[in-house]
């Protein structure tokens, strides 16, 4: 069941921010409310109260936040009178998670009445005992919402036992799953490429298709999030989520409508239909590396043993390259290749859809197997390329390959509101379609556990790779022994 989103007035808002004085609320969460604020698109008489574990004064927490969010606001988007009154709208409350007694004074702060949203931006560890200390003081009313950050668990059960643990105090239409690359703009024009253009339609599909590309790259390394990262690695990080939302998009069915179980459904399917890897497909359509020391962006930089709190002989990926198959008739025989890692030459995310071979050229020269590639560049830059021979100018009937571009920052200049503000207004509007259900992240990870598993049977230690390259030579490997070429090696 999904909760309509009415069209009675809005109830004053108090957004409860666990881990409120963490690296990404002051990053990501309190920069995308404010913008929220900046657009009047907070319901009026909303208050903003931070939960965290440091005992400070109200005064110390404006502080913390003008010191550490505020340089993450859009410099052109900082009015120094609309910052102070965003200010005014917040409470910081001194919470122990594991204290029941301390909820006492949230109660003592929340407003009876107003539209609750707990955002629980801690370790997923903690989900269980907020949900159930909320619950005893009796916070979790039937119209409060809860957010759940990535990563939801480490594996299958974990996972399970998080997803239980909170349902018993919230049905699932008031739980918020965030991945927050589902609030991408070019994410979600990905739906209205496939779905809102009927020339893809019969394309869509084998033997139309003859591959599917997905890369998220990145040129920073762990920075100071080792702690966490170690013990997580790429393909619990990247993979088990945004990857595989990706995916779901470029491979399911038109969904019925925009309702969020219609969607959902869909991308269930799809992670579903995904074939359960052996041990021996894992090692053979697997890669996992660590970046060592090298240069990125001309700057030198240090491999990931030498990065503050790493544990050394540490064997966690920076880097995963998979081959992954979609059982069903769509995509039968079709391979998908994911790719993602941290320390690479540049940070873009794009998905290359490559068509399948002309059959038959009767074109004297030119190419031969050439096959039209669809390139969607989700970020930085938000283009789509469609790659197609042209003749070259002059006698003769030479082909070359040229690009159809479409720059939709050109082609549509409205602003384009960070994904996490998008996906917080969701919230506020009680709207579900972005956020992940939870058989959905259980499917996820149904199918990324026997990896985890298979690499730890296979002992792999993960491959190197210099900081600056796109990982290992067995990254390329893996798509050459099928003819194949990542998108830069074209
Ligand atoms: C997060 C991961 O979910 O996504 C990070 O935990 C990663 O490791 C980040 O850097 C990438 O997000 P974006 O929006 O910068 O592509």
């Amino acid at each position: 069941m999904t909760q309509a989103p009415s069209s009675a007035p809005p109830l004053p808002l108090d957004m409860i921010i666990f881990g409120g004085g963490g690296d990404l609320s002051a990053r990501k969460l309190l920069p995308a409310l404010y913008m929220a604020h900046l657009h009047g698109n907070l319901p009026p008489e909303t208050r903003i109260i931070a939960v965290g574990r440091k005992d400070w004064t109200h005064e110390q927490y404006l502080a913390f936040m003008d010191e550490h969010s505020r340089p993450f606001v859009d410099k052109e988007a900082l009015d120094p009178q609309a910052w102070d009154k965003f200010l005014a709208l917040f409470a910081y409350v001194r919470i122990d998670i594991g204290a029941a007694g301390d909820y006492s004074r949230l109660c003592a702060t929340a407003r009876r009445g107003a539209q609750r949203v707990f955002y629980l931006a801690t370790s997923p560890e903690l989900f269980t005992t907020i949900c159930d200390n909320l619950s005893a003081c009796g916070l979790c009313d039937d119209k409060a919402r809860v957010v759940l950050e990535k990563p939801l668990g480490h594996d299958f059960e974990s996972a399970q036992a998080i997803n239980a643990a909170v349902g018993r105090h919230f049905s699932e239409s008031q739980i918020y799953r965030i991945d927050h690359y589902l609030g991408k703009e070019t994410v979600q024009n990905l739906m209205v490429l496939r779905f809102g253009n009927a020339i893809f339609g019969p394309l869509w599909q084998a033997p139309y298709i003859k591959s599917v590309q997905i890369t998220v790259a990145e040129t920073v390394g762990v920075g100071s999030r080792a702690g966490f990262y170690d013990q997580t690695g790429a393909l619990r990080d990247m993979v088990q989520n945004h990857l595989l939302q990706l995916l779901c998009i470029v491979a399911m069915e038109p969904p019925v409508s925009l309702d969020p179980d219609a969607v959902r459904d869909e991308k269930l399917k799809v992670l579903r239909s995904l074939r359960r890897m052996s041990v021996a497909d894992i090692a053979r359509d697997t890669v996992r590396a660590q970046y060592m020391a090298g240069a990125v962006d001309g700057e030198p930089v240090k491999g990931y043993l030498e990065e503050d709190n790493v544990p050394a002989g540490s064997g966690t990926e920076t880097f995963v390259a998979l081959r992954a198959q979609i059982n069903n008739w769509r995509w039968a025989n079709v391979p998908f290749f994911l790719r993602t890692g941290k320390r690479l030459p540049k940070r873009h995310s794009e998905i290359v859809i490559e068509f399948a071979d002309m059959p038959f050229s009767i074109f004297p020269t030119g190419p031969r197997n050439y096959g039209n590639r669809l390139v969607i560049q989700l970020q930085p830059e938000e283009s789509i390329q469609l790659q197609m021979l042209a003749k070259e100018p002059g006698s003769g009937m030479h082909m070359l390959p040229v690009n159809l571009n479409l720059d939709l920052q050109q082609a549509m200049t409205g602003r384009r509101a960070e994904a996490y503000e998008r996906l917080l207004i969701d919230v506020i509007r009680g709207r579900l379609t972005h956020f992940m259900r939870r058989d959905e992240v259980e499917a996820a990870w149904a199918w990324v556990e026997p990896i985890i598993d298979g690499w730890k049977e296979l002992a792999d230690r993960p491959r190197n790779y210099t900081a600056g390259t796109y990982g290992p030579a067995a990254s390329s490997a893996l798509m050459a022994r099928e003819n194949m070429s990542w998108a830069e090696e074209v």
